[in-house]
């Protein structure tokens, strides 16, 4: 097969027998979607891990309270992760995953070595902001995949704005 055939261009890696990729979106519309989506994924694994972390080391008076309501919002967020990593793999392209990628890709700062006088408000402030940046970040890419015409990726992103807003609004009104 000539070398400039349209069969043989293809970026696969399973010996030309794996058909290049043709879903109607062009290969530059899905390597910015994927692109852009792999930085909302960093954003959302980043916050989900600080979820898990202010789960496990939250203390104080509103312990209980805060334990079981990080607890849901984690668990939730974890299922979403493998949904936008898959998305990613559809697009044809590899998601990130591992930390030193998530550490480069992602807006939100991690809070690592807590200390016994970890205050559960900052803890619920930096949350909301959290899930603030994982909806900056989701509209950012929103766009570029409405503008790819990939409906999936916006259905996707649509979904996870309205829990992730519903999780600031819950977050915030902890402060108020
Ligand atoms: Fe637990």
């Amino acid at each position: 097969m000539p070398a400039n055939s349209p069969l043989g261009t293809s970026d696969d890696s399973a010996g030309g027998r794996a058909p290049a990729i043709d879903i109607g979106i062009s290969g530059e519309d899905r390597k910015q979607v994927a692109d852009g989506l792999s930085h909302f994924l960093a954003d959302a694994y980043t916050l989900y891990l600080k979820t898990h972390n202010f789960h496990w080391n939250v203390t104080g008076p509103m312990f209980n309270a805060l334990h079981v309501m990080f607890e849901a919002q984690y668990t939730e967020q974890w299922a979403a992760l493998d949904e936008t990593a898959e998305r990613i793999r559809a697009l044809g392209f590899n998601a990130p995953g591992s930390y030193a990628e998530f550490t480069r890709l992602s807006s939100i700062t991690e809070e690592p070595g807590l200390g016994d006088t970890a205050d559960w408000r900052e803890m619920v402030r930096q949350l909301t902001v959290g899930n603030e940046a994982v909806c900056r970040t989701a509209r950012k890419v929103l766009k570029v995949a409405d503008g790819a015409g990939d409906d999936p990726t916006v259905d996707l992103l649509t979904q996870r704005l309205q829990v992730h807003e519903k999780y600031a609004w819950m977050l915030r009104s902890l402060l108020q």
